[in-house]
């Protein structure tokens, strides 16, 4: 919370003149404090989109999408991804800081006693359609949850922080993986206490009774960076449902589900699965400049996916250790994916075109994040759970930030614009 504020800006209407403090975060970012709006003058405020909109205060992360800087709890996102594990950063977004050896060593057993799903939740997973979504799967399945876990009214809850948290993290990884098990007809594979977080993800993916799945650390690295870099984001979409969701104080289940179903949309994390097809579609027609031309037509809907951001307006900095771990990888082990020589050629290409330039259009995490998940073997349809998984820390931070302040129920308020008081005709006599 900033301190007294020292600056005020003055707003005049018709005869009234209201004094709005200016509020000022950590990092010098000022806000016009609205609240006192309505009641001093009638007039709400109207932002569609939410574009000029700070919908509360938040320690938890801090993007400059000027500078392309992220960091979590203050620790640049550089810094992580380089020098500590997902469950190490898992922590610092829930709890606050890093975890020292022995807090590690709890938060790793809580998370692995909370992996197993309930029994009876399990043949849930035979009765979707061949062929479900993933998202849609992992959404049904996390809101089910408050219907086989006790004591999920929001004091309860609040009361047991720790153990809330720490279930939601590890049981969706569960989860997502025995949705994919279940939709390639594979028996499911449960997690193992020995292994770390992002290998036991991999192992229940991979692993087979005809085939055992070899851990290989330099996938595991990979899947570290990964998670990190997506971990949190300050107020995006599916957060800032998590936050609206959860001021009607529903449980956290349910909350988390909201935040899946937002995260799938393709201008959101299903990005990351609409770049992968569109990088084919350009590869099999061969004319990169042909769907440049289409990004840039106002009458074609069709957009650069995993390109443009709404805060970013430089490189999203995920987007740079993305595509330099991309780089690295395929170098190191010899990897070759056409869709990265595809990838490359559009970046380049958007990146000198005056369109793109002028609007301040970069690659966003989801440009290069395909080509990694396809080189680990991810299969395409998972990859919005890839970033639904990472993306839980932050949501659960988000969600404890919020019961713990004395947030108020999100109702946002709007401008009316439908017809004007009319009434029913009486009917017709005879009727
Ligand atoms: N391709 C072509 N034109 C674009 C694109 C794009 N990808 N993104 C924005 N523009 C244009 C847009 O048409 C508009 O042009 P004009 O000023 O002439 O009307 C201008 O750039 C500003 O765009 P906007 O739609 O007002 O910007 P926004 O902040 O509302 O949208 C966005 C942000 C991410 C939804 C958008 O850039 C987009 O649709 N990108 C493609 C989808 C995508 O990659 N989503 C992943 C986002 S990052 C990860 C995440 O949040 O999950």
């Amino acid at each position: 919370m900033s301190a007294e504020p020292s600056e005020f800006a003055t707003l005049k209407f018709r005869d009234k003149e209201v004094v709005l403090p200016v509020v000022t975060g950590t990092e010098g970012e000022k806000g016009l404090d609205i609240t006192g709006l309505r009641k001093s003058t009638g007039l709400v405020a109207l932002d569609p989109g939410f574009v000029n909109t700070a919908s509360c205060y938040s320690q938890i992360t801090y993007i400059d999408g000027e500078k392309g800087i992220l960091r979590y709890r203050g620790i640049p996102i550089e810094e992580l991804v380089q020098k500590v594990m997902f469950v190490d950063v898992a922590y610092l977004l829930v709890h606050g800081e890093l975890p020292d050896e022995e807090t590690r060593r709890e938060f790793s057993s809580q998370l692995n006693t909370n992996s197993l799903i309930h029994e009876d939740m399990r043949h849930f997973f035979d009765h979707f359609p061949k062929g479900s979504h993933p998202m849609h799967i992992l959404s049904t399945m996390i809101n089910a949850m408050a219907a086989f876990y006790p004591n999920v009214d929001i004091k309860s809850m609040a009361d047991n922080i720790d153990q809330s948290c720490a279930r939601v993290i590890s049981i969706v990884r569960t989860m997502a993986a025995f949705a994919y098990k279940k939709s390639i007809g594979e028996p499911v594979v449960y997690p193992r206490y020995d292994l770390s977080y992002c290998a036991n993800f991999l192992n229940m993916m991979f692993d087979s009774p005809v085939k055992p799945y070899q851990i290989r650390p330099e996938i595991v690295r990979l899947l570290n960076i990964l998670f990190i870099i997506h971990a949190d984001h300050e107020q995006n979409c599916s957060t800032s449902a998590v936050r609206v969701i959860g001021s009607a104080q529903v449980n956290l289940y349910a909350t988390i589900s909201a935040g899946i179903s937002a995260l799938s949309g393709p201008l959101h994390g299903g990005a990351n699965q609409a770049v992968i097809e569109m990088l084919r579609t350009i590869q099999e027609d061969g004319d990169i400049n042909k769907f440049i031309r289409m990004a840039k037509d106002k009458n074609n809907p069709f957009r650069l996916m995993g390109f443009g951001h709404r805060v970013y307006k430089t490189y999203d900095p995920r987007a740079a250790i993305v595509r330099g771990e991309c780089e690295k990888f395929f170098h190191q082990y010899k990897y070759s994916d056409p869709l990265l020589d595809v990838a490359r050629k559009v970046e380049e290409i958007a990146l000198t075109d005056p369109y793109f330039i002028e609007r301040h259009l970069y690659p966003n995490v989801d440009f290069y994040t395909g080509i990694l998940y396809r080189a680990i073997g991810i299969p395409e349809n998972m990859f919005t759970v890839m970033f639904a998984l990472a993306r839980l820390p932050g949501w659960v931070a988000h969600w404890r930030e919020m019961i713990g302040d004395s947030t108020k129920l999100v109702r946002p308020r709007q401008i009316y614009s439908g017809r004007g008081l009319r009434h029913i005709s009486p009917p017709d006599a005879g009727d």
